[in-house]
């Protein structure tokens, strides 16, 4: 596989844009670790059989869906580096059964480079929680892209971003106290891209091994997920690559995409999450498709060997629910006729895997009776908050609220758009997984 980059955007210093703060990058404490610029680099060549020239193809943080069975399918076709979920930092230092579900028994050495994420807004706790999963990890992530009300009420996630004072009390704790790669995911502040670009600095003066950018602000979610901002990333790349790594995230649809946005952006990565999810082979560079009936059984296999739950870290039966959901998502909502909503409901019903493999194969053989092509397949899923269209009196909405409508016969409720609630000491895999509801809830992939 080759990845290219332009000389442009990845000669941070080259940039004609004007740093937007002044570049302090004098730590005034010791740091447990010093930045070296090149860590995940050689980590990726060191470990993956898809070394990409060290760029990371990566599985992003994923509440209840980035648990380890995928990781190692995202893996097979081409992913080199994953992400944890987000762990509540508190629960997994007060909570046995948190601790169970988390802590792997070991550190797989088919799953590396493997970064921890943690939410969280106690620099004290973090730290605990961080020192719990470093045997395990390559680093540890702290989450400050969460929109959700329970990320709002927790104030963790992309409220942490608001609070500077707070955000980097805890970042420089974590800096300071943990001996791997403390990283940060990030979202666009609302205030825009110099607010964002000036925090970025920051958070880099505080000696942060790598961030993450995810091109929206946090007020876009659901229907109003839109396109990610990749200038925003260029402009960091620009003005912070030459000190840290930097991953983009946003809008990564196909492996096109994941070129485009390394040639475009300069960044050291590409995370994917929604469409990984639907297509786990997605950072695989052959042109050939593999089927979405491939991608489900070849997950409930590793799910059967490694089951999402007890330090596999994913809510058991729950979890592969969600990914045969994603994975099958044509399947299982094409059309609206009875036999599709007969599949929906035992997907959504399924006790055990069983259950779940006996779908899958019933869905293979529909398929072969309606000679499908694996080679036309495309993204359904990833799509649905991103194609628009005309509804019957003239009205813009996306794909998934006019299906809403036709469903249900009724409006949407402006509930549709609020936030669950939950508190700080929730396990956000617990929000509702309500996957077979239009309006998807709080699991409806905006973190
Ligand atoms: C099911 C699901 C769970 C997610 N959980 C997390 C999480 O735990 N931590 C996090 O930082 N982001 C989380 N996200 C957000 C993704 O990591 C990513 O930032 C977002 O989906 C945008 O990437 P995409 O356009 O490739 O989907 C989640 C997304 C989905 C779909």
């Amino acid at each position: 596989m080759t990845a290219t980059t332009s000389a442009t955007a990845a000669t941070a210093t080259d940039g004609d844009q004007a740093p937007t703060t002044t570049c302090d990058d004098t730590l005034d404490f010791q740091p447990a670790l010093p930045v070296d610029r090149d860590w995940i680099k050689k980590l990726i060549l060191e470990h993956s059989s898809n070394p990409c020239n060290g760029k990371g193809l990566v599985v992003a943080p994923m509440v209840d869906q980035s648990d380890y069975p995928f990781r190692l399918l995202c893996r097979r076709y081409g992913a080199n580096v994953s992400f944890t979920p987000m762990m509540n930092a508190g629960l997994l230092v007060r909570q046995q059964s948190y601790k169970e579900k988390f802590l792997p028994r070991q550190q797989h050495a088919n799953d590396r480079p493997l970064i921890a994420q943690l939410a969280g807004h106690d620099p004290l706790i973090l730290e605990q929680a961080a020192k719990l999963l470093l045997p395990y990890v390559d680093g540890i992530d702290l989450n400050c892209g969460c929109p959700q009300g329970i990320a709002k009420r927790g104030f963790y996630g992309a409220f942490l971003l608001e609070d500077e004072q707070v955000l980097l009390k805890c970042v420089k704790h974590l800096v300071k106290t943990i001996s791997k790669p403390v990283t940060v995911k990030v979202r666009v502040l609302p205030e825009g891209d110099d607010a964002s670009l000036r925090l970025y600095h920051k958070l880099a003066n505080c000696g942060i091994h790598l961030l993450t950018i995810h091109g929206r602000t946090r007020h876009q979610l659901h229907v109003q997920t839109g396109k990610a901002d990749w200038n925003i990333i260029q402009r960091t790349v620009q003005e912070l690559g030459h000190r840290i790594p930097i991953f983009a995230n946003g809008n990564i649809g196909s492996y096109d995409d994941v070129q485009r946005c390394l040639d475009e952006t300069g960044v050291d990565g590409v995370m994917s999450s929604e469409a990984l999810l639907e297509y786990p082979a997605l950072f695989d560079a052959t042109a050939m498709r593999m089927g979405r009936i491939q991608m489900a059984k070849e997950y409930l296999l590793l799910a059967k060997q490694y089951p999402p739950q007890i330090g596999h870290q994913g809510s058991g039966i729950k979890c592969l629910k969600a990914h045969i959901h994603r994975f099958l998502h044509p399947d299982l909502e094409s059309a609206f006729n009875s036999t599709d909503h007969i599949l929906r409901q035992r997907v959504a019903q399924a006790a055990d895997w069983q259950v779940l493999w006996d779908t899958v194969e019933f869905i293979e053989q529909k398929q072969k009776q309606e000679e499908h092509k694996v080679e036309e397949e495309e993204l359904s899923w990833y799509m649905r908050h991103r194609i628009t269209v005309t509804d019957a009196h003239g009205n813009l909405m996306t794909a998934l609220e006019l299906k809403a409508l036709s469903d249900t016969g009724a409006k949407l409720a402006p509930k549709y758009l609020e936030d669950h609630c939950g508190d700080d000491e929730q396990d956000p895999a617990d929000m509702g997984h309500s996957l077979f509801t239009a309006g998807g809830g709080d699991d409806d992939g905006d973190y």
